[in-house]
């Protein structure tokens, strides 16, 4: 079948929504399809680039942000200081690894959440599940969770605005290398993670003050001034995404200009089904979720449709299988890839396969759980010949109280303290800085 940026419409679909009033919707569609571009084609192909090189083993992916993004806790600090972080695990990476570091956020663009189950209950009442500030409101009232397209036009203005400022982070000084120490929040500092960070942000001074010497300065090379940051999200809404799909004027081929990458979910990768088909037509760098029951013939089925030439940097496998199945089923899954010669970037959600309830009721994953999903997909590459191509992370910049455990050993009681997601729980700024040591250390050991 002949790919047009509407032919999913024509495939079975999942984790849809479903709006009532269509001419709304059909309206809502018109007027994004209008709306500019949020990324330009030059910037998909440039990350693709930078992806292949992560899947040649020579830089290393850090992805990372909040599980959905929301309308109400939308403001410059939450942005900035979930910035500051990623740009610190950059360094850290980047420093302790030797090893260059791709940037990417699960921002400006991630509000849509596939859910296991349609319906929530809560004291005998069922309602539609909330799906994400894209789709219908958190509050459990049979009005809020209605779909409303009207938020399409919501989420577009706040990723227009969200990458605005990402842009003016990148480029603006904010992420010279000279600020390192700058980007250490105050209530990381006193952590001893954070005091570890202070340490390698005096290495970091010391050796930029020898190259300013030598006539190296961020004055003269944009490359110590500047970092490039890329964004991504879970392209669930197909009426957002194919509005957002346009022609590259230079190349005339089809890119979803939402974003820079977009993945596929867990629930929605079936081969023959409207996710797979939507995204096998647009040149961006794609990522696909892969849970511990994806075969063979799963993977290499993704591989045919999302990667056709073999291209490096195109596909990103994105493991979350969890920290104890995943030693289980991912050397199996490799070794029945060995001879097919596919160009795989394998990266590990060390999230989604560790969410438990805890004791009273809150979702939480455990710090150590997470490190060790990680640890083993390490180890299993190496094992395996392959290259552990980067992590794919679930955090935020703020001081919240979501995942036990970490230097700070949050408790499953300390958790009411500050939870504060919209969805899954998230590593704290703390504990993804002290993921980032734990990384750097498993990279070093690697290469
Ligand atoms: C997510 O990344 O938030 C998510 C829902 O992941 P998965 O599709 O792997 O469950
Ligand atoms: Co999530």
């Amino acid at each position: 079948m002949q790919w047009e940026k509407t032919s999913w419409r024509k495939k079975p679909i999942k984790q849809h929504p479903v709006y009532e009033d269509t001419q709304a919707l059909a309206e809502v569609e018109h007027t994004l399809s209008q709306y500019p571009p949020l990324v330009f084609a030059g910037e998909a192909r440039a990350l693709k680039e930078q992806l292949a090189k992560v899947a040649k083993g020579e830089a290393f992916l850090l992805q990372g942000g909040d599980c959905a993004e929301s309308f109400v806790q939308f403001n410059a600090t939450n942005i900035r200081d979930l910035f500051k972080v990623i740009i610190q695990m950059g360094a850290i990476l980047t420093y302790g690894a030797s090893c260059p570091v791709v940037k990417i956020g699960r921002m400006a663009g991630q509000f849509a959440k596939p859910r296991s189950s349609d319906m929530e209950s809560i004291d005998g009442v069922s309602l539609p599940s909330y799906r994400g500030d894209l789709i219908n409101d958190v509050a459990f009232t049979p009005q809020a969770r209605k779909a409303d397209p009207q938020r399409l036009l919501q989420g577009y203005h706040q990723s227009a605005a969200t990458l605005n400022l990402l842009r003016a982070f990148a480029q603006g000084g904010f992420a010279d290398l000279n600020q390192v120490h700058k980007w250490n929040l105050s209530f990381v500092k006193d952590n001893a993670f954070g005091q570890k960070y202070e340490e390698l942000a005096d290495r970091i001074t010391q050796a930029l003050a020898f190259m300013s010497a030598c006539g190296i300065d961020s004055k003269n090379s944009p490359i110590l001034r500047e970092t490039e940051f890329y964004t991504s999200h879970e392209a669930l809404v197909l009426h957002y995404e194919e509005q957002l799909c346009r022609q590259d004027s230079l190349t005339e081929e089809w890119y979803d200009c939402s974003a820079h990458m977009l993945w596929i979910g867990e629930r929605t990768r079936g081969l023959d089904e409207a996710h797979m088909e939507f995204l096998r037509g647009v040149k961006n760098p794609l990522g696909v979720k892969i849970g511990p029951n994806a075969t063979k013939d799963d993977i290499l089925g993704i591989c045919d449709i999302l990667n056709p030439h073999n291209e490096y940097g195109r596909l990103n496998l994105i493991i979350r299988m969890g920290a104890d199945t995943i030693k289980e089923k991912l050397p199996k899954l490799l070794d029945s890839l060995k001879g097919e010669g596919r160009n795989i970037l394998w990266s590990c959600d060390p999230m989604h396969g560790n969410t438990i309830k805890a004791q009273n009721g809150y979702k939480t994953r455990n710090f150590d759980r997470v490190l060790d999903e990680v640890k083993s997909f390490f180890e299993i590459h190496k094992a395996n010949g392959t290259i552990a191509g980067g992590v794919h992370l679930e955090m935020t910049g703020m001081n919240v109280t979501e995942c036990t455990g970490g230097s700070q050993a949050i408790t499953e009681e300390g958790l009411a303290c500050n939870y504060n997601t919209q969805c899954d729980p998230r590593l704290n700024a703390m504990q993804a800085i002290e993921m980032a040591f734990l990384i750097a250390d498993m990279i070093k050991g690697m290469r």
